[in-house]
């Protein structure tokens, strides 16, 4: 729509600058950024962010609204995703799109179906569950038509989504050649079958057989497959949900030996730890079920480390709701219970106040961490993950001497259980601004379905460039020890 907005007075964060200047609106584009804008006329709406930070919103990388998932489907869909999301300073997501029976454009198809009541922006990571002609040809469709360029492939979930090595190392080798992204779930999933039936064979049924049966090392034996997987083959490659030291330490290792991988820590992993789990009611330990699972103290410490080190690069959620009615089919075996926990709403609230507050990250690193980095990986930066002149008007204002406290009584999430039930802490996303229109003041929401875009995203140039380069070398090097030879005769 047409609205004039000038955001007034506040401190302007991007993830290259933190500035005093005014930020003016119109027709959902940012038209300036700069200080002592003036009011033009009556039709300009004026909002004060005097002592606040205003900054581009959160991208989250990592949901699953509206998925088919363990025998029932994520509470929270495309409309109750997004309240949550906007009410939480969270302005537009990446999904995973779940392919039909194998099928990618069926489920292309039923995923923008499920995304019609959109409220925000969204794009799609494709996920690969099996492997054929036809899934190498529709991958390129995908990029080439669709603005997906990513692909996401399970070593977990045996007898579902799990995927093989050789499908593994054929998706890497055609990710390359599209220039699209590979994407890994990281755990060994035959061991964790293995790990599971050994939890039910000792008579441990409950939430905690959960961690018991997939520990570290079976997330650090994977994730240094698929490392050395993409190494082979010669592609970047992006690590979801990264919950352990185990997986940490071997994206520091390729990330020191110049390897191009990317670690995403969620939210759970970096503040949460397993003691939950042996809550003796079923309805709070169930919650804190996820894969990989939530870990022991201690992890969650690193990960904040490895995030502020630059390690680790941008914060997820892997936001993947159920209720307590959902949960609780697995009350008489934990393989039984839908995995998954919320963060969408909780995303940006938790990140400033356990590491912005506590001086782990600077408020510029916010933003790459929260928004600009997820922006730049997936090639949509700088229409997103920024203000700046031409940027998409997805802004918050955060108040930096408001707390807040979490929990279901509050959340726009549809499920009736918060994983951060109670949490208080301080900074509050007092406003949100959707495409130029403001959705979330003083904490009312006010938001149109149907309103929210896909937003495409393009393979990446700097891929091919790479393929070209390295393959040359490659070349060159075979053809070195011939040359050799003939000299020497
Ligand atoms: O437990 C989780 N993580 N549920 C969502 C699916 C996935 O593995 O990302
Ligand atoms: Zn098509
Ligand atoms: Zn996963
Ligand atoms: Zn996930």
């Amino acid at each position: 729509d047409g609205a004039r907005i000038l955001i007034k007075g506040g401190t302007v964060v991007n993830a290259h600058r933190a500035e005093e200047a005014d930020v003016y609106i119109e027709d959902g584009v940012v038209v300036a950024v700069r200080p002592n804008i003036p009011v033009g006329d009556d039709n300009v709406r004026v909002i004060d962010a005097t002592g606040k930070y205003v900054m581009p919103g959160g991208i989250d990388p990592h949901t699953h609204l509206a998925m088919e998932f363990m025998g029932t489907v994520t509470i929270d869909d495309f409309f109750s995703g997004h309240a949550a999301a906007l009410a939480g300073g969270t302005t537009m997501h990446i999904d995973f799109v779940i392919p039909v029976n194998g099928n990618l454009t069926a489920g292309l198809e039923s995923y923008k179906q499920k995304a019609a009541n959109a409220a925000m922006d969204y794009g799609f990571h494709m996920a690969i569950t099996k492997w054929n002609d036809e899934v190498a040809r529709e991958m390129e469709v995908m990029v080439k038509e669709h603005g997906i360029n990513s692909f996401k492939f399970f070593m977990a979930y045996k007898g579902s989504l799990m995927v093989t090595d050789d499908l593994l190392l054929q998706g890497l080798q055609k990710c390359k050649s599209l220039g699209a992204l590979a994407m890994v779930h990281a755990e060994n999933g035959d061991a964790v079958a293995e790990g599971q039936q050994r939890m039910i064979d000792l008579g441990i049924t409950g939430p905690e057989g959960h961690a018991l049966s997939r520990p570290p090392i079976l997330e650090g034996e994977a994730t240094a497959r698929a490392i050395r997987l993409a190494k082979f083959i010669n592609t970047p490659l992006y690590v979801v949900h990264v919950m352990s030291i185990d997986a940490m330490e071997e994206i520091a290792k390729a990330k020191r030996e110049g390897q191009r991988v990317i670690g995403e820590p969620v939210v759970s992993g970096l503040v949460l730890d397993d003691s939950w789990l042996l809550d003796p009611d079923f309805t709070i330990a169930s919650k804190y079920v996820m894969s990989p699972p939530i870990r022991e103290v201690g992890h969650g410490k690193a990960l904040q480390a490895a995030l502020s080190s630059g390690i680790l690069q941008l914060v997820g959620t892997d936001h993947c709701t159920f209720n307590s009615t959902q949960k609780v089919f697995g009350s008489d075996d934990f393989r039984k219970i839908p995995n998954g926990v919320n963060g969408l709403e909780e995303r940006m609230h938790i990140i400033w106040d356990s590491m912005v507050e506590s001086g782990k990250i600077s408020i510029t690193d916010y933003v790459r961490v929260t928004s600009t980095e997820c922006a730049k990986i997936f090639n949509i930066y700088p229409r997103k993950g920024a203000i700046l002149e031409g940027s998409d008007a997805d802004i918050i204002i955060l108040n930096p001497e408001r707390s807040f406290v979490m929990g279901a009584h509050a959340h726009h999430s549809r499920s009736n259980t918060n994983v951060y039930e109670g949490r208080k802490g301080k900074g509050m996303v007092e406003v949100t601004i959707s495409r130029g229109r403001v959705v979330w003041e003083d904490g009312i929401l006010n938001i149109a379905p149907g309103s929210g875009r896909y937003v495409r995203m393009q393979p990446f140039g700097y891929v091919f460039d790479g393929i070209e380069k390295s393959d040359a070398a490659y070349r060159a090097s075979l053809r070195a020890p011939v040359q050799r030879g003939k000299a020497v005769a």
